[in-house]
């Protein structure tokens, strides 16, 4: 399981995690400096990660996501909350430089989150992106900063149910050539 494309057909949101078996710190820093190697705007690198590997902390994350979430972290080594800082990406000078605004963080965010779980899979390592969480909870237990925008809670663990593959649309429904 080496080539891109092996790599890219092994990665699913993956529902159902075994417990027994962890997560290394070593290995969630390896997976973050890949990510980092991912284009930002301007190279502005706004993209944050909050990891929550104590079985303390991630019970009390999983109160602040969708209980279905919660469900699905359970035997999940890491929760990482992912972030952008506000008003930089496609920013100059305080302004944004176009109709897009802070969407460039959100978008140089997940141009780095698709960074996170390909490495992620290359190392063995199963996630799912989740949306389904509540800012404010998730804000006020890890104390992020006011001017970081909460994204994601990305669980990162090893399966022990393999994911379905859902459908994807044909190349031609998406693209149009000129
Ligand atoms: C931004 C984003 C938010 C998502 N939120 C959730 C979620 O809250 N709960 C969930 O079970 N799956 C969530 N997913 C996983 C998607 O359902 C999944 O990626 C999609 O069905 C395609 O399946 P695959 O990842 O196995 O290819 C999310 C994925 C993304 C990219």
């Amino acid at each position: 399981m080496n080539t891109f494309d092996e790599i890219v057909a092994r990665r699913r949101s993956i529902r159902s995690y075994d417990e027994t078996k962890p997560v290394l710190k070593e290995e969630l820093e390896s997976v973050i400096a890949t990510a980092l190697e991912a284009p930002s705007w301007d190279n502005a690198q706004t993209s944050r990660y909050h990891v929550v590997m104590s079985e303390e902390m991630k019970a009390k994350l999983r109160e602040c996501v969708a209980p279905q979430n919660a469900m699905v972290s359970k035997g999940a080594g890491a929760m990482v909350v992912t972030t952008f800082v506000k008003g930089r990406s496609g920013f100059k000078k305080g302004e944004p430089v176009n109709d897009l605004g802070d969407a460039w963080g959100s978008y140089d965010l997940g141009l780095q989150g698709a960074y996170f779980l390909l490495k992620a899979t290359e190392m063995g390592l199963d996630t799912i992106v989740t949306g389904l969480r509540d800012a404010d909870k998730v804000r006020a237990l890890l104390e992020i900063p006011e001017d970081e925008i909460i994204v994601s809670v990305i669980m990162v663990g090893h399966r022990s149910k393999d994911g379905v593959r859902p459908k994807r649309k044909a190349v031609d429904e998406v693209a149009k050539f000129y």
